[in-house]
């Protein structure tokens, strides 16, 4: 694996064995000495354009557990807002001896843009880019629906599992990235949200669209996966006002009640809680959305292994 941009660019198998890969991960984040000799020696860094709290700190653990140096590039406060070109800035840390870039970027296809340069010799995985995708989410999302809905002893196989995914689905990311991998898994995925928050192509992208989430709820899912309102991607045309959205499609307290014990809440964060989730369904029991965190540095470390140690042996 050159690059990671895409849920696209892997196989099924391929997606299965970075699950896999994670899950060894995991065993290494619960030692004492949380620390692998992988990268020592190679140097990444985080170059992101839009902010972030989960992806940057848990891609940065991730390298530094494996031993790699990390540079963090934050574009606020850099030589960016003196006009500094994607490109200059690229080529500049490579000057430097980087060898992966974890790039998060407003712009759709940004990453796509730097590892199919010329101008660019550094793998790429995507942080997440615009409303495009954010693969590394995705595979960290069905890490934690495995675990938490088949146990550990269930590697490999979601087939079956029902995921309703709510929300603004037309500006997530997330959702496009989960959308393509727990399929590509064989999950069963339905989405719901108001009709101008989803995208037009949205019946080839799913299994199921309610635009009733009242509706939806009537059957029986694995997880429920609420998105955050992009309020930054969208004008107000998109949505009704945040308390018709909170009404029509946030997973309140009467929602949540609906939902089967068994049934996980998911949330990628950060949260706009009481517009598309109360409290008292974010902090319940039912919520893996601390696991999903946890398990976003295990994911990453998979990932930034099979891209930077495994694919040097095999060069
Ligand atoms: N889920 C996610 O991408 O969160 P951050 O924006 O905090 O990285």
């Amino acid at each position: 694996m050159r690059h990671l941009l895409s849920i696209n660019d892997l196989s099924k198998e391929e997606a299965i064995e970075l699950l896999n890969l994670a899950v060894e991960m995991q065993q290494v984040n619960l030692r004492e000495i949380k620390k692998l000799p992988a990268l020592n020696g190679r140097t990444v860094a985080n170059l992101f354009f839009e902010d972030s709290t989960r992806t940057r700190i848990s891609f940065e653990l991730a390298a530094k557990r494996l031993s790699a140096d990390v540079i963090n590039f934050s574009a606020k406060g850099s030589s960016v807002s003196k006009g500094e070109s994607l490109k200059d800035t690229v080529q500049t840390l490579e000057a430097m001896g980087v060898e992966a870039l974890i790039v998060r970027h407003n712009l759709s296809g940004a990453v796509n843009t730097i590892a199919n340069s010329t101008w660019s010799n550094a793998a790429v995985i995507n942080a997440g880019d615009g409303t495009h995708e954010h693969p590394t989410q995705a595979l960290l999302d069905a890490l934690t629906l495995r675990q938490r809905v088949l146990g550990n002893s269930s590697i490999g196989d979601i087939s079956g599992l029902r995921v309703l995914i709510v929300g603004d689905i037309l500006h997530s990311r997330v959702a496009r990235s989960n959308l393509l991998l727990l399929r590509k898994l064989g999950a069963i995925v339905s989405v719901s949200g108001p009709a101008t928050l989803l995208p037009e192509s949205i019946n080839n992208l799913c299994d199921e669209v309610f635009y009733d989430l009242d509706e939806a709820l009537d059957r029986r899912f694995d997880a429920v996966m609420m998105l955050r309102i992009q309020a930054e991607r969208m004008n107000s045309a998109f949505m009704p006002n945040p308390a018709e959205y909170a009404f029509g499609w946030g997973l309140g307290d009467t929602r949540f009640n609906r939902l089967q014990s068994s049934t996980v809440v998911m949330h990628p964060g950060p949260m706009n809680r009481g517009l598309e989730i109360s409290s008292s369904a974010a902090d319940s029991k039912q919520s893996v959305i601390l696991e999903q965190v946890t398990n976003g540095v295990a994911m990453r470390m998979a990932v930034l292994y099979k891209v930077l140690a495994q694919e040097k042996k095999n060069d």
